[in-house]
């Protein structure tokens, strides 16, 4: 694949922000890509423009002029491409937006689904994780977790899917009936929001997950909830309000909803410096059955982060975000690095997203064994559709 054009524009994602959007023109066809943005970010994550988005397609579209009649033949190449168009001279948003854009012209112009370019061999589906309760940074008035998920345990992708709306629906007849100032209010990621305390959230999705074979976890998104070196909850429990709990209380009150509620997955349950802390979390929490303690600010899609945290032993799970890193290239080798030290990759989606479908296929191409999508909203049901598509061979 050789591009003949490439231009950058400017588009809306779904929490109604700029994000930039990539076509890149073939003699034979066009791609086309477009960048996700966070809403909870770490302080370690790549740039997303230069200034802003306007400055940043002034500079790829200059840049890209250089990428003509480039070359492109496999995903490694894109190590040639960064040299060109990087984080530092357009910002991570065009860079992803472009590699995605460059890999959907080379799988049209192979006439293969792009998880078949990536990987012919490709057979596993891997299981989801949805978010239906949510709170955090996500939403206002609402819980202190920021993601309550669920992971159904299911032959098919498409079964996974449905017992993970049943379950959604299931928790927002429930939520009406418990919580008095319920309005169907969703976080930015399609999850119902709810002003009952995080406790009763969660015996409430624990339950009725229970009843249908689907294993539950949260993304706490401890950085968050950081204020002066303690973490607040505000609403912990009908009894325990405005907690300012110290690290040591604060992973009680973790191990305690953990066990309580069935958690077989937790992310960032602490702030994104702590590698110390996870590693006294995760070592706590696979005592007496496995669970998985994921980092996502605290590795941000970062390979040098990942190895102090393997080194320390701080996590067996890591959240893989393209654009936390600002390069598709990067993130694949977050991704095989984990798999190499038995740290499990979860593929997710981020707060802001578009209808771009890619996350799909490259969950599939690359094998990954989880995926953190939503369930509503059209920029999440784009990827599990997506992924429903894959596994009916369409
Ligand atoms: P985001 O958060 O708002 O930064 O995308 C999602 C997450 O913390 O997993
Ligand atoms: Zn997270």
């Amino acid at each position: 694949m050789k591009p003949t054009g490439i231009r950058a524009i400017k588009v809306l994602n779904s929490l109604a922000r700029p994000t930039i959007a990539v076509r890149v023109k073939t003699s034979m066809c066009e791609g086309w890509g477009s960048a996700p943005s966070g809403t909870s970010k770490s302080s370690f994550e790549a740039v997303e423009f230069i200034q802003n988005a306007d400055l940043s397609i002034e500079l790829f579209n200059n840049y890209a002029k250089k990428l003509i009649d480039f070359n492109f033949q496999n995903f490694d190449d894109f190590e040639e491409v960064e040299k060109i168009i990087n984080v530092g001279n357009a910002g991570g948003s065009a860079v992803i937006a472009l590699e995605y854009a460059m890999l959907n012209a080379l799988a049209q112009e192979r006439k293969r689904p792009l998880w078949k370019v990536l990987n012919p061999n490709a057979k596993a589906f891997p299981r989801i994780l949805a978010n239906v309760v949510g709170g955090g940074q996500h939403a206002t008035n609402s819980i202190d977790i920021q993601e309550i998920l669920v992971a159904p345990k299911a032959k098919s992708i498409s079964e996974a899917v449905f017992t993970a709306s049943e379950i959604y629906h299931k928790i927002r007849f429930e939520l009406a009936k418990k919580d008095k100032h319920f309005l169907s209010g969703r976080t930015a990621e399609g999850a119902w929001t709810t002003s009952l305390p995080d406790e009763t959230a969660l015996e409430i999705v624990d339950r009725i997950a229970g009843r249908h074979k689907s294993e539950i976890g949260i993304d706490m998104a401890a950085t968050s909830l950081f204020v002066r070196g303690k973490y607040l909850w505000r609403n912990f429990s009908r009894q325990q309000k405005g907690i300012h709990a110290d690290e040591k209380k604060h992973i009680e009150l973790m191990e305690q909803i953990s066990n309580r509620f069935h958690l077989f997955y937790i992310e960032d349950p602490l702030h994104q410096d702590s590698y110390k802390a996870f590693s006294d979390f995760n070592k706590a929490s696979n005592k007496y059955s496995r669970k998985l303690v994921c980092g996502d600010d605290l590795i941000s899609t970062n390979l040098s982060r990942l190895k102090v945290a393997v080194e320390q032993n701080s996590i067996n799970a890591v959240i893989i975000k393209p654009n936390q890193i600002g390069s598709l290239f990067k993130a694949k080798q977050v991704l095989d690095y984990a798999k190499k030290k038995d740290i499990i990759p979860v593929l997710s989606h981020r707060s802001g997203e578009t209808n771009d479908s890619i996350l799909a296929q490259l969950a599939f191409g690359w094998q990954a064994p989880f995926v953190k999508f939503g369930l509503a909203g059209g920029e999440r049901t784009a990827k599990l559709n997506e992924l429903i598509k894959i596994e009916q061979n369409l």
